[in-house]
């Protein structure tokens, strides 16, 4: 028999050793308990009702920011007279929509006594485009746009009696590519002369500048190259370049080049 089994003192020890062991074991299972709940192992995962909650929160925390970053009521009277004054000093020296400008205002006299661009560059090197390919994307597209123009002008161009001048065999179209990008800009007074006939409309032609820089040179090189016309293309750029036209009055020959 082993006569440390009945050394009370013995028995203690083991007893303080056993707690010691278990007390270890037991705070390594709580570590683990806290590691896992806090990598959220044992959450059910965000209801869509916490997601609303979570979206909504985010969504009031920046109208909030938002409310609080805007100006005071008194911020913004204070800073009226400075904005005024910007919108005062930029005077517009073009405008998109030619028939929003009040006849004999401040904008449309400094249109109309704005200077002439000079178009000789352009017009000089459209011609020594002459012999250049068209592309025959851009007619395709250009005969597309040319709906706009088919009501006065007529399906092949020849115009409309005691509506428009006929586009076939007109020396304009043919002409100057400036003198085309000016009309679609700013539309046209008569009295013109086309093709030996002189033609004259109470209204003229209207200004077409909401069409786009490429719309306008797709029917421009359109009509150039159909109805017997042959001519170089119009590029887009060479629309941009004229833009600071749309606002001024309806073009007239005179200020035209001579085709
Ligand atoms: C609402 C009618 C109308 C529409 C739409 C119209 N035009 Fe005209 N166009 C006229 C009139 C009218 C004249 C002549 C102005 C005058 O004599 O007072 C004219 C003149 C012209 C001229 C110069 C004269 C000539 O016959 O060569 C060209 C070029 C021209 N238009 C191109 C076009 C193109 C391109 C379009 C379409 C993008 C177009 N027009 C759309 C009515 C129109």
């Amino acid at each position: 028999m082993d006569p440390t089994r009945d050394n009370p003192l013995i028995r203690i020890k083991a007893f303080i050793d056993g707690l010691g062991i278990f007390t270890f074991f037991a705070v390594v299972l709580l570590i683990i308990i806290g590691l896992a709940a806090a990598f959220g192992l044992f959450s059910k995962g965000e209801t869509p009702e916490d997601a609303a909650g979570d979206i909504r929160y985010e969504t009031k925390t920046e109208v909030d920011a938002a409310q609080a970053a805007f100006l005071t009521p008194e911020q913004i009277s204070a800073a009226i007279p400075e904005v005024s004054k910007e919108l005062i000093a930029s005077k517009p020296v073009a405008v998109e929509k030619a028939e929003q400008i009040v006849p004999g205002s401040e904008t449309a006299l400094n249109l109309e006594n704005a200077p002439a661009v000079d178009t000789t560059e352009m017009d000089a090197a459209a011609e020594g485009d002459a012999d250049a390919p068209i592309d025959p994307a851009v007619l395709e597209k250009g005969k597309a746009q040319y709906i706009m123009c088919i009501g006065c002008h007529g399906e092949n161009g020849q115009g409309v009696e005691s509506v428009a001048p006929p586009l076939a065999e007109s020396e304009w179209v043919t002409g100057p590519i400036s003198n085309l990008i000016k009309i679609q800009l700013r539309g046209l007074a008569g009295p013109i002369e086309v093709n030996g006939r002189v033609y004259e409309f109470a209204n003229g032609m209207l200004p077409m500048a909401y069409q786009t820089n490429e719309q306008i040179a797709d029917v421009l090189t359109y009509v150039r190259n159909s109805f017997g016309n042959k001519a170089s293309a119009v590029k887009p750029e060479q629309v941009e370049a004229l833009r600071s036209e749309v606002g001024k009055p309806q073009v007239t020959v005179e200020e035209l080049t001579k085709p």
